[in-house]
């Protein structure tokens, strides 16, 4: 696909599916983007729901404050994850002192399907990766459109889910999905579970979408295990290979997505002999509602 610069943006926009994704060319990162080509991105992002910047050096410092353009920035209640001095980047390396493999995967929970920041009352708007090592093989990361997954439900499933809430809650996803490193006493207490709408009206485009993803444990309101079942069943539904964008990744790229409409999760690589080291920002958004339909 070729790149398309429309008159009425100055930015070179490449579809990376026909359905989701683009890539944003001829920014350059590190210099700041000025207010006029941030709505331009802003624009895009909507639209796209990921957005991919090709490779380009972006300073640690430059990262923080493009992700500000978009919003407050979380800092993250696992600490034991800042990078260089900015607690708004969380780092995840498989690196040791020496820059080997240390042949730990940094965070398991990444591999399953899910949203960022939906354990929170203020769930997660934007995330931004930036790749400074990336694997050659493996490693790679996954994007579903939530908008298409709610519109190939059936009728019966969306009148099921219809007025359901969820409650998300980051010390099960970790605990099952980790097994080591689990969350402290302090961390679940500043971190504990929260439930949201699982039909989730995006706040900017009006669509609706589908909201659930690993961190949701149990169905408010519904049996333990019902709900437990209701969740794996529609997380699994949720995901079709034709509203899937997955991105191989070239070391220096940029990628910005939008967590309220879209579900995505990392591929394993072997941590033994692949080096991986990422840095992510996510920006906060806003409490899920859902409008019923007029
Ligand atoms: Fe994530």
């Amino acid at each position: 696909m070729n790149a398309v610069l429309s008159p009425h943006s100055p930015l070179a926009i490449r579809r990376l599916t026909p359905s989701l994704g683009a890539e944003i060319g001829g920014i350059e990162l590190a210099r700041g983007v000025a207010p006029e080509t941030f709505g331009a991105i802003y624009d895009a992002f909507l639209r796209y729901q990921v957005l991919l910047f090709p490779a380009q050096d972006v300073p640690p410092a430059a990262q923080v404050a493009f992700a500000r353009q978009f919003g407050e920035v979380q800092v993250h209640v696992m600490s034991m994850y800042h990078a260089d001095g900015f607690p708004e980047l969380y780092r995840l390396s498989n690196l040791d002192a020496n820059g080997n493999p240390n042949g730990k995967h940094p965070d398991k929970g990444t591999l399953v399907w899910h949203t960022d920041g939906s354990w929170r009352r203020v769930t997660g708007q934007a995330t931004i990766i930036y790749g400074e090592i990336v694997p050659e093989t493996g490693g790679e990361t996954h994007f579903c459109d939530m908008y298409g997954a709610y519109e190939r439900l059936s009728p019966a499933w969306k009148a099921r889910i219809a007025n359901l809430r969820a409650v998300h809650n980051l010390d099960f996803s970790r605990t099952r999905r980790h097994g080591t490193d689990l969350m402290t006493e302090a961390q679940r207490r500043e971190a504990p579970p929260v439930d949201h709408p699982i039909v989730r009206t995006h706040p900017e485009t009006g669509r609706t979408c589908l909201y659930l993803g690993d961190h949701a444990e149990s169905i408010v309101g519904m049996p333990y295990d019902e709900g437990r079942a209701l969740i794996e069943e529609l997380n699994a539904l949720a995901i079709h290979p034709d509203l899937t964008y997955e991105h191989h990744w070239k070391p220096h790229e940029l990628i910005v997505w939008d967590n309220r409409c879209l579900m995505h999760r990392a591929t394993s690589y072997d941590p033994q002999t692949q080096r991986r080291v990422v840095r992510r920002c996510t920006v906060l958004g806003e409490v899920p509602h859902h409008d019923a339909p007029a």
